[in-house]
């Protein structure tokens, strides 16, 4: 069967159709997701049941694999799989629960940010025949293309500092649950990096807006008030209707996703009984 992409919004999002993730994928047909992807930033793959090991055969074709380092969530012995999921199990949950409460990219606060990350559903919320627990992407590449030239010339040259820490006291001080997974970043990782507000794609060359509601406190060599003012326009622009696809889940798909000219946000519809289960790989490198 051919390989098929079908893109799903102008901006990003493709699916690609006619790839079986069980199976042997060829050279050929690898380039032309690889190509698929870099193209459109979120790639959706469904329709055929495979398992971790597919999963993991699959996604480190892009590149290395990242391989966790605390306990905690690591899906059966494999520690290049992260369970994200609302399971518990003895009273504990077995995955990172409440991940994606807000628009992010992954690991902005590290010196080196993750590549990209491919979640595969093994268990999706239903209510009357219908998906919950949508995941929006937004793309950073498009929504900086749509920039005006004064705003990117502002935006040259310019850096970041991206937070664990202080979203993980904000989530605290609020009286709402910090992230599962990001109060085991806080005690075991770096918790803050600085990094340009516009990166070049390493693949394609164009430029991505890297800026977050989660994760991003300041921009270097600006008054606190207008960087905060300035952080909160690009990041409302970024999520804009034309620059986001969202994703209704099946179960067996795989979706992954850009860290550089995407960021991500789950959506928080289903009841706590309602299982839902997902396992994610994520490269070392962009
Ligand atoms: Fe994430």
């Amino acid at each position: 069967m051919a390989v098929e992409v079908v893109p799903q919004t102008q901006a990003i999002g493709a699916e690609v159709r006619g790839v079986d993730l069980s199976k042997e994928i060829s050279q050929e047909e690898f380039e032309q997701i690889r190509q698929a992807f870099y193209r459109h930033s979120v790639i959706v793959v469904r329709d055929h049941a495979f398992d971790d090991e597919d999963h993991i055969r699959f996604s480190s074709r892009f590149g290395e694999l990242k391989r966790l380092k605390f306990n905690d969530f690591i899906g059966k012995g494999r520690p290049e799989i992260f369970i994200v999921s609302n399971v518990k199990e003895n009273d504990k949950y077995i995955g990172s629960h409440d991940a994606g409460m807000f628009w992010h990219s992954d690991g902005p606060f590290l010196k080196h940010p993750h590549g990209p990350a491919a979640l595969h559903a093994l268990e999706v919320p239903m209510h009357d025949g219908r998906a919950l627990g949508d995941t929006r992407f937004a793309s950073t590449a498009a929504a900086y293309d749509a920039l005006s030239d004064s705003m990117k010339q502002q935006l040259d040259g310019l850096l970041a500092v991206h937070s664990l820490k202080q979203r993980y006291e904000k989530a605290v001080k609020e009286g709402g649950v910090a992230d599962s997974s990001t109060m085991n970043q806080a005690a075991t990782q770096e918790t803050e990096a600085v990094h340009p507000l516009v990166r070049v794609h390493p693949h394609n060359g164009r430029k991505c807006l890297y800026v977050s509601e989660g994760y991003t406190t300041r921009i270097l060599g600006m008054p606190l008030e207008q960087s905060r003012e300035l952080i909160d326009e690009l990041t409302a622009h970024i999520i804009k209707p034309q620059f986001v696809y969202t994703h209704s889940w099946r179960a067996h798909d795989l979706v992954m996703w850009d860290n550089c000219s995407t960021q991500h946000k789950a959506t928080f519809d289903y009841e706590p009984q309602q299982r839902r289960l997902m396992h994610r790989t994520t490269l070392l490198n962009s």
